[in-house]
Order: C-alpha cells, then structure tokens, then sequence
C-alpha cells in the first residue's frame, strides 16, 4: 500500500500546484487536506484492481488521484462544525480549525471539482468513452444516491429525523452508500479502465460490496476501541454525537465477527482472479485488522 501511497501523493502534488495568485489560499487548503497522510486505501484498490488489466500505470494514476480527492473532500466537509464537528483529522487539525469554515467548504468543492477534471484529462485514457464511463460512476458512487446520500442518513438519524428506528438492514444501506461506494468505485475503476468482461467487472464489484461494508463496521468498532494518537482522528465520537453505528446496534463482539466474516465472503468473491489478485485479498483482511 506504501507505494501507491506515495505515487498517488507525489501525483496529487504536481495536480494542485500553487501559482502565487491570491486564490492560492484554497489550493494550499486543497493540498493540506489531500498530501501527506491518510491510508490511501482507495488509490490502492484503483492501481491493483487496475493490475488485473491490461491498464498503463499513469492512467491508473489518475483514476486514484482523483478518488482520493472526492474522498479527501468527503473528510474535510464530514469534519465540519455543521457535520460531525472535528477538530482532528489525519492527526492534524482539519481544514476549518487550520483555517475557518469558509475556506474548508471552499477546499472540499475545489477536490471534488477537480476530480472530474482529471478524470477528463485525455491522459486518464485514449477512449473517450471509457472517461465518459468513469466520469458517471463516479458522480453516482459520490452523489445524493450515493456518499452524499449516505452522509445526509447519517445526519438524519444522529437528530432524529428519521421515520423509523435505524435497524440493520437500514444500517447496511447507509453504510453502502457513505463508505461503500466510492471504494466501489476504486475497485470497478481498474475494470473499467481495462474493459474488462462483464463477469469480472461484477466480481469487483460484489468483492467491494463486502469489502466496504467490512470498512465502515472496522471504522466504526476503531472510534470506540482505538486512541486518539492511533486514529489521528478524535476517538469515542460516534458514541458521544449519538450515532447510529453496528457497534450501537450489535455491540463490539458481534460487530467485530460480522466485519471478519464480511472479508473473508469478499475474498470469496475473487475467485476469478489468479495470483494478481492476492493484494486484494491481503487488503481485505488489512481492512478488519488494521488499527487505525
Ligand atoms: C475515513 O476513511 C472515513 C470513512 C469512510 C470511514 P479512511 O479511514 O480511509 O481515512 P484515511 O483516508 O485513512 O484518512
Ligand atoms: C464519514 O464517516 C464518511 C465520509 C466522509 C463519507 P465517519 O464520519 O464515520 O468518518 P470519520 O470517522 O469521521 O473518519
Ligand atoms: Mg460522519
Ligand atoms: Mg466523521
Ligand atoms: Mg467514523
């Protein structure tokens, strides 16, 4: 995952550069909240599910660059006062505390904007219509039906909005969609990218169904049992805000089974794949184990 992280990095680097223009005040927000940290677990699923293909590396690279934005702009506006009011992200302060709440909305709209320009770049693949293809699943994997969508349930359910009680099934969907699909997304991209036969495509697509899920139980379970230093982000928040979690509904025991079981029925799911496949499979155990 090491070298990916820093390809992705030094990538995201020479994407947002500064010109000494007075605007420069977002990029430099843009760029804190995007280099230099984070597991950049999915810049690693676009560049091995992308390996299972027949893909060059730089466009790959800009699949994961650009993923790694809608995922760093999902952080900084997830962090805001108006949203789960952190102060710590990536064991720094986020955006809004290092500089005000105007400018990290603004920071957060420039990554996701940007994004998609990237993925229009021409050098993200010769095929328009494989850009095309990019473009949409990933405005779907990141918008109201999906992450946006996911936060919004979230929201709703820590204020009470909701009609009904949050059960599992309802859980899951949220999960699905404010975790779950911009990771799908990062592992159908490498599919995409290669054209891959529609079987295959679906196996990465059923592999990160569970994968995802594995992730946000894993996130959750680490908000009550991991520190503050390890997370780099503020622990035992969840509990305090009141949300709706699968450690509040399940309790941390049974959680902690469902995610194990969870990986090993994504691993399953690879089947397909030879040896190239292996780091996925690595990757999903990371996902149940890691400590932060
Ligand atoms: C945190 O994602 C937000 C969730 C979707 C749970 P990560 O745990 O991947 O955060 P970074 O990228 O490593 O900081
Ligand atoms: C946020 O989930 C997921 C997105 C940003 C889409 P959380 O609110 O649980 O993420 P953390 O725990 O702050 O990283
Ligand atoms: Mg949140
Ligand atoms: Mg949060
Ligand atoms: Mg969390």
């Amino acid at each position: 995952m090491r070298l990916a992280a820093q390809a992705v990095n030094d990538h995201l680097d020479s994407l947002m550069a500064e010109t000494g223009d007075p605007e420069d005040r977002v990029i430099q927000a843009m760029r804190y909240a995007s280099l230099d940290g984070g597991k950049r677990l999915r810049p690693f699923l676009v560049m091995q599910s992308a390996s299972l293909f027949t893909v060059a590396n730089s466009c790959a690279l800009n699949v994961a660059a650009a993923l790694e934005m809608i995922h760093c702009y999902s952080l900084v506006h997830d962090d805001l006062p108006a949203m789960d009011n952190d102060d710590l992200r990536r064991g720094r302060p986020t955006v809004h505390r290092k500089w005000d709440e105007a400018t990290a909305i603004l920071a957060g709209d420039g990554l996701l904007t940007k994004a998609f320009e990237v993925l229009a770049l021409t050098g993200t693949h010769s095929d328009p219509s494989v850009r095309c293809e990019l473009v949409t699943e990933l405005a779907l994997a990141s918008g109201a039906r999906g992450m946006i969508g996911g936060q919004m349930i979230d929201l709703m359910a820590e204020r009470g909005l909701l009609d009904q009680n949050q059960d599992m099934a309802a859980i899951t969907r949220m999960h699905a969609m404010k975790t779950g699909r911009l990771i799908g997304f990062g592992c159908v991209s490498g599919a995409i990218l290669g054209k891959a036969a529609r079987p295959l495509r679906q196996a990465l697509g059923n592999f990160s169904r569970d994968l995802g899920l594995a992730f946000q139980i894993a996130d959750d379970i680490l908000d009550v049992e991991g520190s503050t230093e390890e997370l780099g982000k503020t622990a035992g928040k969840d509990q305090a805000a009141g949300k709706v979690t699968f450690v509040s509904l399940l309790g941390l025991e049974r959680a902690r089974e469902q995610a194990r079981m969870l990986a090993d029925q994504a691993v399953r799911h690879l089947e397909v794949f030879d040896e190239k496949a292996d780091l996925l499979r690595a990757v999903a155990r990371f996902v149940v184990e890691r400590q932060n």
